[in-house]
């Protein structure tokens, strides 16, 4: 009975390490600041959203990346199913920008406040996501 357990558990770790090394040597190690997703860019903004893309490269971009494509080992793509309006409405994009954010979603840690924005340079960033979102099927 001890031997099949065992077994099963010898099994088993060796089956991850195969997985761990194939997944490393297969894709490479994973790169610092690499995109997390790849992000189709609709062909018109919106002009709110055009001044939210301003906003957003301004106070955004150093973490969510170019085009709020994430960053690995950085932070969270904001074109992604997660934030999607249903989950993370309007306000909870007001309330990260003017709060920060306590990690719970991702392991890249807290979101600081970000300084000197006003409610409306927020709705500008927000309208310029949704957009992003929307042209890739994130609704
Ligand atoms: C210093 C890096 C950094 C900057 C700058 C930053 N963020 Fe974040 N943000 C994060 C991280 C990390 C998370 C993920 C927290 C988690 O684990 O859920 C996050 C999460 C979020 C969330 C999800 C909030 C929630 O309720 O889960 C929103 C929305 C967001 N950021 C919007 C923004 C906007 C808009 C800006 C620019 C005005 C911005 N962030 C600037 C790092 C940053």
């Amino acid at each position: 009975m001890l031997k099949k357990y065992l077994f099963i558990v010898s099994a088993f770790v060796a089956a991850m390490a195969y997985f761990v090394f194939y997944e490393e040597t297969e894709n490479g190690p994973i790169e610092q600041n690499s995109p997390i997703v790849s992000v189709e860019i609709p062909n018109e903004f919106s002009e709110l959203a055009q001044i939210g893309k301003l906003n957003y490269q301004s106070n955004c971009a150093d973490c969510h990346g170019e085009n709020a494509v994430g960053q690995q080992g950085i932070a969270p793509p904001l074109v992604h199913k997660i934030y999607e309006p249903s989950h993370h409405g309007d306000e909870s994009f007001q309330i990260a920008v003017a709060m920060g954010v306590r990690s719970h979603h991702w392991k890249f840690g807290n979101m600081p406040a970000i300084e000197n924005l006003t409610r409306s340079d927020v709705t500008a960033i927000v309208a310029y996501v949704r957009e992003l979102q929307r042209a890739n099927g994130i609704f």
